[in-house]
Protein backbone atom coordinates (compact mmCIF):
# COMPACT_ATOMS: atom_id res chain seq x y z
CA UNK A 1 0.00 0.00 0.00
CA UNK A 2 2.01 2.74 -1.39
CA UNK A 3 1.27 6.42 0.40
CA UNK A 4 -0.15 8.84 -1.59
CA UNK A 5 2.23 11.83 -2.76
CA UNK A 6 1.80 14.75 -4.54
CA UNK A 7 3.22 13.57 -7.34
CA UNK A 8 0.34 11.26 -7.72
CA UNK A 9 -1.95 13.94 -7.94
CA UNK A 10 -0.08 15.10 -10.46
CA UNK A 11 -0.11 11.85 -12.52
CA UNK A 12 -3.61 11.17 -11.97
CA UNK A 13 -4.39 14.62 -13.54
CA UNK A 14 -1.87 13.19 -16.27
CA UNK A 15 -3.58 10.38 -16.85
CA UNK A 16 -7.08 11.45 -16.47
CA UNK A 17 -7.67 9.51 -12.97
CA UNK A 18 -10.07 11.30 -10.67
CA UNK A 19 -8.86 12.18 -7.44
CA UNK A 20 -10.96 12.36 -4.25
CA UNK A 21 -10.76 13.52 -1.10
CA UNK A 22 -13.08 14.14 2.19
CA UNK A 23 -13.05 16.21 4.91
CA UNK A 24 -11.69 14.26 8.68
CA UNK A 25 -11.61 15.75 12.04
CA UNK A 26 -11.06 12.20 13.97
CA UNK A 27 -9.52 8.84 14.20
CA UNK A 28 -12.18 6.58 13.46
CA UNK A 29 -13.37 8.55 10.10
CA UNK A 30 -9.95 8.87 9.07
CA UNK A 31 -9.21 5.21 9.36
CA UNK A 32 -12.93 4.09 7.79
CA UNK A 33 -12.32 6.99 4.42
CA UNK A 34 -8.49 6.04 4.39
CA UNK A 35 -9.51 2.15 4.26
CA UNK A 36 -11.95 3.09 1.13
CA UNK A 37 -9.31 4.17 -0.77
CA UNK A 38 -9.98 7.92 -0.44
CA UNK A 39 -7.03 10.11 -1.63
CA UNK A 40 -6.32 12.82 0.64
CA UNK A 41 -8.07 14.12 3.81
CA UNK A 42 -8.45 17.50 4.77
CA UNK A 43 -8.86 18.73 8.48
CA UNK A 44 -10.68 21.82 7.44
CA UNK A 45 -11.42 23.85 9.49
CA UNK A 46 -15.13 23.17 8.69
CA UNK A 47 -14.36 21.77 11.93
CA UNK A 48 -15.42 24.89 13.64
CA UNK A 49 -18.82 24.37 12.38
CA UNK A 50 -18.84 20.51 12.59
CA UNK A 51 -17.07 20.07 15.72
CA UNK A 52 -16.09 22.92 17.91
CA UNK A 53 -19.29 24.75 17.90
CA UNK A 54 -19.18 27.36 16.51
CA UNK A 55 -21.10 29.39 13.48
CA UNK A 56 -18.33 30.02 11.07
CA UNK A 57 -15.13 28.88 10.52
CA UNK A 58 -13.62 32.44 11.65
CA UNK A 59 -12.63 31.22 15.40
CA UNK A 60 -10.72 28.18 15.03
CA UNK A 61 -7.85 28.26 15.93
CA UNK A 62 -4.05 26.25 15.05
CA UNK A 63 -4.36 25.59 18.77
CA UNK A 64 -7.73 23.85 18.06
CA UNK A 65 -6.71 21.91 14.58
CA UNK A 66 -3.78 20.43 15.95
CA UNK A 67 -5.08 17.41 17.83
CA UNK A 68 -7.61 17.08 15.13
CA UNK A 69 -5.11 16.68 12.58
CA UNK A 70 -3.23 14.30 14.56
CA UNK A 71 -5.65 11.68 15.43
CA UNK A 72 -6.43 11.83 11.42
CA UNK A 73 -2.42 11.53 10.12
CA UNK A 74 -2.10 9.17 12.74
CA UNK A 75 -4.96 6.90 11.89
CA UNK A 76 -4.36 6.62 8.12
CA UNK A 77 -2.02 4.30 5.77
CA UNK A 78 -2.76 5.44 2.51
CA UNK A 79 -4.13 8.57 2.42
CA UNK A 80 -2.58 12.14 1.86
CA UNK A 81 -3.26 14.45 4.80
CA UNK A 82 -3.97 18.13 4.48
CA UNK A 83 -3.73 20.43 7.03
CA UNK A 84 -5.92 23.46 6.80
CA UNK A 85 -4.54 26.77 7.92
CA UNK A 86 -7.60 28.60 9.54
CA UNK A 87 -8.10 32.42 9.99
CA UNK A 88 -5.93 35.09 11.17
CA UNK A 89 -2.94 32.26 10.99
CA UNK A 90 -1.69 33.79 7.48
CA UNK A 91 -2.89 36.64 6.00
CA UNK A 92 0.06 39.42 8.01
CA UNK A 93 2.85 37.77 5.48
CA UNK A 94 4.57 35.12 4.44
CA UNK A 95 6.54 34.82 7.88
CA UNK A 96 3.71 34.35 9.76
CA UNK A 97 2.56 31.80 7.54
CA UNK A 98 5.64 29.59 6.97
CA UNK A 99 5.88 29.77 11.02
CA UNK A 100 1.98 27.76 11.27
CA UNK A 101 2.71 25.58 8.19
CA UNK A 102 5.94 25.04 10.17
CA UNK A 103 3.98 23.90 13.30
CA UNK A 104 1.22 21.79 11.67
CA UNK A 105 3.95 20.18 9.96
CA UNK A 106 6.39 19.48 13.57
CA UNK A 107 3.19 19.20 15.44
CA UNK A 108 0.73 16.83 13.82
CA UNK A 109 2.47 14.44 10.56
CA UNK A 110 0.39 16.01 8.11
CA UNK A 111 1.73 15.65 4.60
CA UNK A 112 0.51 19.37 3.26
CA UNK A 113 -1.51 22.31 3.97
CA UNK A 114 -4.29 24.53 2.86
CA UNK A 115 -4.79 28.06 3.02
CA UNK A 116 -7.15 30.39 1.16
CA UNK A 117 -6.75 32.94 -1.19
CA UNK A 118 -5.56 33.38 -5.14
CA UNK A 119 -3.41 36.56 -5.91
CA UNK A 120 -3.55 37.59 -2.44
CA UNK A 121 -1.84 34.44 -1.01
CA UNK A 122 1.12 34.04 -3.26
CA UNK A 123 3.64 34.96 -1.26
CA UNK A 124 2.51 32.85 1.38
CA UNK A 125 2.47 29.88 -0.94
CA UNK A 126 5.99 30.35 -2.14
CA UNK A 127 7.39 30.83 0.75
CA UNK A 128 5.63 27.96 2.61
CA UNK A 129 7.03 25.76 -0.69
CA UNK A 130 10.11 27.19 -0.71
CA UNK A 131 10.56 25.29 2.83
CA UNK A 132 9.74 22.03 1.35
CA UNK A 133 6.14 21.49 2.82
CA UNK A 134 3.16 21.28 -0.18
CA UNK A 135 0.67 23.62 -0.43
CA UNK A 136 -2.95 23.15 -1.69
CA UNK A 137 -4.82 26.57 -1.95
CA UNK A 138 -8.39 27.06 -2.05
CA UNK A 139 -9.76 29.72 -4.34
CA UNK A 140 -13.55 30.75 -5.89
CA UNK A 141 -15.95 31.05 -2.71
CA UNK A 142 -13.56 30.96 0.74
CA UNK A 143 -15.35 30.82 3.68
CA UNK A 144 -13.32 32.41 5.87
CA UNK A 145 -13.42 36.22 3.86
CA UNK A 146 -17.16 35.14 4.27
CA UNK A 147 -17.74 38.77 5.00
CA UNK A 148 -15.68 40.44 2.67
CA UNK A 149 -17.12 38.63 -0.19
CA UNK A 150 -20.90 39.31 0.98
CA UNK A 151 -22.41 36.08 2.18
CA UNK A 152 -22.44 32.58 0.79
CA UNK A 153 -22.26 33.60 -3.40
CA UNK A 154 -21.18 31.85 -6.01
CA UNK A 155 -17.34 33.30 -7.21
CA UNK A 156 -16.39 33.34 -10.45
CA UNK A 157 -19.33 34.25 -12.28
CA UNK A 158 -19.51 37.34 -15.26
CA UNK A 159 -16.33 39.06 -14.81
CA UNK A 160 -15.45 36.96 -11.83
CA UNK A 161 -14.38 34.41 -14.02
CA UNK A 162 -11.43 36.42 -15.30
CA UNK A 163 -10.27 36.31 -11.13
CA UNK A 164 -11.41 33.21 -10.74
CA UNK A 165 -8.38 32.56 -14.23
CA UNK A 166 -6.05 35.33 -12.48
CA UNK A 167 -6.00 33.45 -8.97
CA UNK A 168 -5.55 29.98 -10.34
CA UNK A 169 -2.43 31.21 -12.40
CA UNK A 170 -1.40 33.05 -9.51
CA UNK A 171 -1.23 29.56 -6.88
CA UNK A 172 0.22 27.74 -9.68
CA UNK A 173 2.80 30.58 -10.56
CA UNK A 174 3.72 30.06 -6.46
CA UNK A 175 3.84 26.25 -6.36
CA UNK A 176 0.78 25.00 -5.32
CA UNK A 177 0.20 21.06 -5.97
CA UNK A 178 -3.56 21.42 -6.06
CA UNK A 179 -6.10 23.63 -6.06
CA UNK A 180 -9.55 23.53 -4.66
CA UNK A 181 -12.47 25.38 -6.20
CA UNK A 182 -15.31 26.21 -4.19
CA UNK A 183 -18.42 27.24 -5.53
CA UNK A 184 -18.07 28.26 -9.23
CA UNK A 185 -19.74 27.64 -12.06
CA UNK A 186 -19.31 24.29 -13.84
CA UNK A 187 -17.92 26.19 -16.78
CA UNK A 188 -15.55 28.76 -14.76
CA UNK A 189 -14.13 25.39 -13.33
CA UNK A 190 -13.94 23.52 -16.77
CA UNK A 191 -12.04 26.73 -18.41
CA UNK A 192 -9.36 26.76 -15.15
CA UNK A 193 -8.78 22.96 -15.18
CA UNK A 194 -8.26 23.10 -18.69
CA UNK A 195 -5.76 25.99 -18.59
CA UNK A 196 -3.79 24.86 -15.16
CA UNK A 197 -0.94 22.26 -15.29
CA UNK A 198 -1.35 21.36 -11.57
CA UNK A 199 -4.51 19.39 -10.68
CA UNK A 200 -7.71 21.19 -9.67
CA UNK A 201 -10.18 19.85 -7.07
CA UNK A 202 -13.85 20.79 -6.98
CA UNK A 203 -16.64 21.96 -3.99
CA UNK A 204 -19.31 23.00 -5.65
CA UNK A 205 -17.32 23.36 -9.12
CA UNK A 206 -19.17 20.60 -11.60
CA UNK A 207 -17.78 17.62 -12.84
CA UNK A 208 -15.00 19.47 -15.71
CA UNK A 209 -12.43 19.15 -12.79
CA UNK A 210 -9.70 16.67 -11.91
CA UNK A 211 -11.07 16.04 -8.68
CA UNK A 212 -14.05 16.13 -6.11
CA UNK A 213 -14.13 17.26 -2.25
CA UNK A 214 -16.77 16.82 0.32
CA UNK A 215 -17.33 17.83 3.87
CA UNK A 216 -17.91 14.24 5.31
CA UNK A 217 -20.55 15.49 7.56
CA UNK A 218 -22.49 16.86 4.91
CA UNK A 219 -21.80 14.31 2.57
CA UNK A 220 -22.95 11.67 4.87
CA UNK A 221 -26.13 12.99 5.90
CA UNK A 222 -24.69 13.74 9.90
CA UNK A 223 -25.14 17.95 9.23
CA UNK A 224 -28.31 19.21 11.04
CA UNK A 225 -27.92 22.94 9.64
CA UNK A 226 -28.06 23.89 5.72
CA UNK A 227 -26.48 21.30 3.59
CA UNK A 228 -25.24 23.11 0.17
CA UNK A 229 -26.68 22.33 -3.66
CA UNK A 230 -23.41 20.67 -4.66
CA UNK A 231 -23.84 17.88 -2.06
CA UNK A 232 -25.05 14.70 -2.93
CA UNK A 233 -25.88 13.04 0.32
CA UNK A 234 -24.15 8.95 0.29
CA UNK A 235 -25.89 7.70 4.00
CA UNK A 236 -28.10 9.18 6.44
CA UNK A 237 -26.18 9.44 9.66
CA UNK A 238 -28.74 11.38 11.67
CA UNK A 239 -30.84 9.47 11.12
CA UNK A 240 -29.54 6.47 11.99
CA UNK A 241 -27.98 7.86 15.20
CA UNK A 242 -31.76 9.49 15.77
CA UNK A 243 -33.04 5.92 15.40
CA UNK A 244 -30.76 4.09 17.56
CA UNK A 245 -30.91 6.96 20.52
CA UNK A 246 -34.50 6.59 20.68
CA UNK A 247 -34.33 3.24 20.33
CA UNK A 248 -32.04 3.56 23.68
CA UNK A 249 -34.32 5.13 25.27
CA UNK A 250 -36.97 3.34 24.69
CA UNK A 251 -35.20 -0.26 25.71
CA UNK A 252 -33.65 1.41 28.55
CA UNK A 253 -37.10 2.93 29.97
CA UNK A 254 -38.87 -1.00 29.07
CA UNK A 255 -36.37 -2.67 30.67
CA UNK A 256 -35.66 -4.63 27.81
CA UNK A 257 -31.75 -3.56 28.27
CA UNK A 258 -29.76 -4.67 29.53
CA UNK A 259 -31.09 -8.32 28.96
CA UNK A 260 -29.17 -11.54 30.52
CA UNK A 261 -26.70 -11.66 27.46
CA UNK A 262 -25.54 -7.75 28.43
CA UNK A 263 -25.10 -8.74 31.72
CA UNK A 264 -22.01 -10.40 33.95
CA UNK A 265 -23.33 -13.48 36.34
O1 LIG B 1 -12.60 23.45 5.74
C1 LIG B 1 -13.04 22.82 4.76
O2 LIG B 1 -13.77 21.81 4.90
C2 LIG B 1 -12.69 23.29 3.43
C3 LIG B 1 -13.28 22.65 2.22
C4 LIG B 1 -14.76 22.83 2.15
C5 LIG B 1 -12.65 23.14 0.98
O3 LIG B 1 -11.89 24.18 3.34
NA1 LIG C 1 -11.46 25.36 5.17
Amino acid sequence: LKRVRTRHFQAAKEQGIKITGLTSYDQLTAQIFDAAGIDFLLVGDSAGNNVLGYDTTLPVTVDDLIPLTRAVAGAVKRAFVIADMPFGSYETGSLEALHTAIRFMKETGAHAVKLEGGVRSADQIGRIVDAGIPVMAHIGFTPQSEHGLGGHIIQGRGEGAEQLLADAHAVEDAGAFAVVMEMVPAASAARVTEELRIPTIGVGAGPHVDGQLLVWTDWAGFTTGRIPKFVKQYADLKGVLAGAAAAFKADVGGGVYPGPEHSYE
